[in-house]
């Protein structure tokens, strides 16, 4: 259970870390003060100690040396971000250049700034800089890939396959009947469709059976293509693998993860071979106010 105690002196009934703590609800004023009245509440989001106008809260997680202000004079501007968004593209060629594993380790390390559901904070990381390990990875999903095509061929195998796998996705296979013909020949050709020969491959990885790991694990994704981006690297999600993950235990094996753990996604990352040159522009998305 969380430490946490405000200091009545210092505290001014702003009331801000009531409100902010309106989920978890630790806190309450009593006697001119705040008190943290439902310690065992705590999520460990830190808020609190991230709103107090008066530094009057003193919680174990979050000592203030710590949680340094918010210097709004260091924020990139909303151009600078948006640049940043819009150049972040998912590169399919690569520098046969090796990643330093510190660098890896940074852009793991900043995934962390993403939200998470209840702040479970249960997104981990496997790297794999290992040229035969990636080799092997893309083998192992083109051989589910040509498995996957072939039951699809077979009407009653289909059916099997959309109680396994969902309506949609074997919809999706069923419309693009080709994608995994043209994997399969690229492979044949020594190409690798899969990682596109990319010197890393990073698989994020949560708690089995947990609600919103999935969307977990993309906003530590995200977070951690931006950051490439910024140092000059390039990424991009790598679905196919992914699906590959969730269905084979082969594959989970091959990635070491431990049991009550799954992969949620999928990226590769390395030097781009041709770093883009231009922004490009995106469909505008509809909003709609407040629709009846
Ligand atoms: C959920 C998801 C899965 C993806 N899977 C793959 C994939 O398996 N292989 C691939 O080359 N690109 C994959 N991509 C990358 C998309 O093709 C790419 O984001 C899209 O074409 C837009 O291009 P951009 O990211 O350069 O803007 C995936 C993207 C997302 C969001």
């Amino acid at each position: 259970m969380s430490k946490i105690t405000v200091d009545a002196r210092a505290c001014i009934q702003c009331g801000a870390c009531v409100r902010v703590c309106a989920i978890a609800d630790v806190f309450e004023i009593r006697d001119g003060a705040s008190v943290a009245v439902r310690p065992e509440r705590c999520w460990g989001c830190g808020q609190c100690v991230s709103v107090c106008p008066v530094d009057a809260i003193d919680h174990d997680a979050f000592p203030l040396e710590k949680c340094p202000l918010i210097d709004n004079g260091r924020q990139p501007t909303g151009e600078q971000l948006a640049i940043l968004m819009r150049a972040r593209r998912s590169a399919r060629t690569f520098a046969e250049r090796p990643v330093p594993r510190d660098i890896v380790r940074d852009l793991a390390s900043v995934s962390r700034w993403g939200p998470s559901a209840q702040n479970s904070q249960d997104v981990d990381w496997i790297a794999i800089d290992d040229r035969a390990r990636i080799t092997e990875m893309s083998k192992a999903t083109l051989d589910e890939i040509r498995r996957f095509s072939h039951l699809m061929r077979h009407p009653v195998l289909r059916g099997v396959l959309r109680l396994f796998l969902g309506r949609e996705l074997t919809k999706s296979a069923g419309r693009n009947p080709r994608v995994g013909e043209e994997l399969l020949d690229r492979w044949a050709k020594g190409l690798d469709p899969v990682f596109y020969n990319a010197p890393v491959v990073l698989v994020g990885h949560t708690r089995s059976r947990r609600a919103f790991a999935r969307d977990d694990a993309i906003y530590a994704a995200y977070n951690l293509m931006l950051a490439a981006e910024r140092q000059g690297l390039s990424t991009c999600q790598i679905g196919i693998f992914q699906m590959t993950a969730e269905h084979s235990n082969k594959v989970r094996r091959m990635l070491g993860l431990s049991e009550g753990r799954t992969a949620q996604v999928t990226l590769v990352l390395g030097y781009p071979l041709h770093p883009f040159r231009r922004l490009v522009p995106r469909r505008m998305p509809e909003l709609v106010w407040n629709p009846r």
